[in-house]
C-alpha cells in the first residue's frame, strides 16, 4: 500500500464520449479515499504550461451525461522532447502530485511510458478512444457511443440509398483499426465492410456489387474504415465507378461527428468502473499500467504491453459479416 495524498487527472488524444464520466469517477473515488485531486487541462500541453485546476466532488457534478471532456484534450508535439517533459515533471512536483491518471489512447500511454521512465511519478491509464484499438481491454471508453452514432447515421443513409437506388460508400473513423467499421457495418446490414486488418480486394467488392445487381438488388452500403489499405472512401468509390458505370454512387464521410454526443449507458458504466479501478490501483501501489476490462473483470495491463501489441478484431465477426451480407443464394 502506498501513501499517496494527491493525484492528478487529464484527458488526451482524440476525445471520446464517456471521458467526462471517467473524470467524474476518478475525482469522486479519490475524494472518497480522502485524496486531493488536480485536473490538468489540455493534456500534456497543460502539464508543460502548469494549467492545473483543483477539483472537488462538486467539480464533476452534472457531467456524466456530457460528451467531450471538461478538461479539454489535445496532442502535444512539445511533449515528444525531453526538455518539455522535464518542465512538466517540475510542475507536477511543485504541485506535490503523487500520481497521474491519464485518460486516452495509444499515443497518450506511449507518452506516459517515456515520462515515467525519466521521472519518478507514477501514471495509471484509462483507455479512452472511440477506435477501440488498445491491446488488453475488450472495450475502450467511447467506442460503444461511436458505433451507435455510426449505425444511426448509416440507417439514415440506407433510407435515401433505397429511395434512389444508389450505392453509398460510408467512411467511418479508425486510422489503424477496423473496430468501428466492423460493428457498425454488421449492425447496419452493410453489403461490404472494408477494414485495415483485412487486405481489400476491390475486384471482389466490384464482383459482389455487380452480382447483387444481377440478383435484383437496387441499393448498397459499403462501410470503409478510414485506414483501409485500398484508400479513403472517395478513392475507392472512384475506382468502383470506373468499372460499374451504371451504378449511381455517393460518398459520405462521417468524420468527427462520431467523436461527439452523450455517452451510451455502456460507456458511462465502463468509464465509471475504470475510473474507480484507476484510483484503487494507485492506492494498491501500482504504476505504469492501464486499467481495462477482460470479459467482466478489471485487469491491469502494463503500458509496455498496451502500446506494443495490437488489439485484433474478432475473426468471427469478420466471418459472419461476409456470410450475412452475401449468402450463396
Ligand atoms: O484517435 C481517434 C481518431 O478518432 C481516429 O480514428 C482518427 O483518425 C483521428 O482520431 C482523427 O484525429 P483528429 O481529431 O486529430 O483529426
Amino acid at each position: 500500500m502506498s501513501k499517496i495524498k494527491k493525484i492528478a487527472v487529464f484527458t488526451s488524444g482524440g476525445d471520446s464520449p464517456g471521458m467526462n464520466a471517467a473524470i467524474r469517477a476518478v475525482v469522486r473515488t479519490a475524494r472518497y479515499h480522502k485524496l486531493e485531486v488536480t485536473g490538468i487541462r489540455r493534456a500534456y500541453e497543460g502539464m508543460i504550461d502548469g494549467d492545473f485546476v483543483a477539483m472537488q466532488a462538486r467539480s464533476v457534478s452534472n457531467i456524466i451525461q456530457r460528451g467531450g471532456t471538461i478538461l479539454k484534450s489535445g496532442r502535444s508535439k512539445r511533449f515528444l522532447e525531453k526538455k518539455w517533459r522535464d518542465i512538466a515533471a517540475i510542475n507536477l512536483k511543485r504541485e506535490k502530485i503523487d500520481g497521474v491518471v491519464a485518460i486516452g489512447g495509444d499515443g497518450t500511454f506511449k507518452g506516459a511510458l517515456v515520462f515515467t521512465k525519466e521521472h519518478d511519478i507514477p501514471f495509471i491509464g484509462i483507455p479512452g478512444t472511440i477506435d477501440n484499438d488498445l491491446y488488453g481491454t475488450d472495450f475502450t471508453v467511447g467506442y460503444d457511443t461511436a458505433i451507435n452514432t455510426a449505425v444511426e447515421a448509416i440507417d439514415k443513409i440506407r433510407d435515401t440509398a433505397d429511395s434512389h437506388d444508389r450505392c453509398f460508400f460510408v467512411e467511418v473513423m479508425g486510422r489503424d483499426a477496423g473496430f468501428i467499421a466492423l460493428r457498425s457495418g454488421i449492425a447496419s446490414g452493410a453489403e461490404a465492410i472494408l477494414i485495415p486488418e483485412q487486405k481489400t480486394n476491390l475486384n471482389e467488392v466490384i464482383d459482389l456489387l455487380g452480382k447483387g445487381k444481377a440478383r435484383g438488388k437496387t441499393s448498397n452500403i459499403v462501410v470503409v474504415a478510414e485506414g483501409d489499405d485500398a484508400g479513403h472512401a472517395f478513392d475507392i468509390a472512384k475506382k468502383v465507378k470506373k468499372r460499374l458505370k451504371d451504378f449511381d454512387i455517393r460518398v459520405v464521410v462521417l468524420g468527427h461527428l462520431q467523436r461527439g454526443g452523450s455517452p451510451t449507458c455502456m460507456d458511462r458504466i465502463l468509464a465509471s468502473r475504470l475510473g474507480v479501478a484507476a484510483v484503487e490501483a494507485f492506492i494498491a501501489g501500482r504504476k505504469s499500467v492501464m486499467v481495462g476490462l477482460n470479459h467482466r473483470d478489471i485487469v491491469h495491463v502494463p503500458f509496455e504491453k498496451a502500446t506494443k501489441h495490437h488489439h485484433t478484431v474478432d475473426p468471427y465477426l469478420v466471418k459472419i459479416a461476409k456470410s450475412l451480407s452475401h449468402p450463396p443464394s
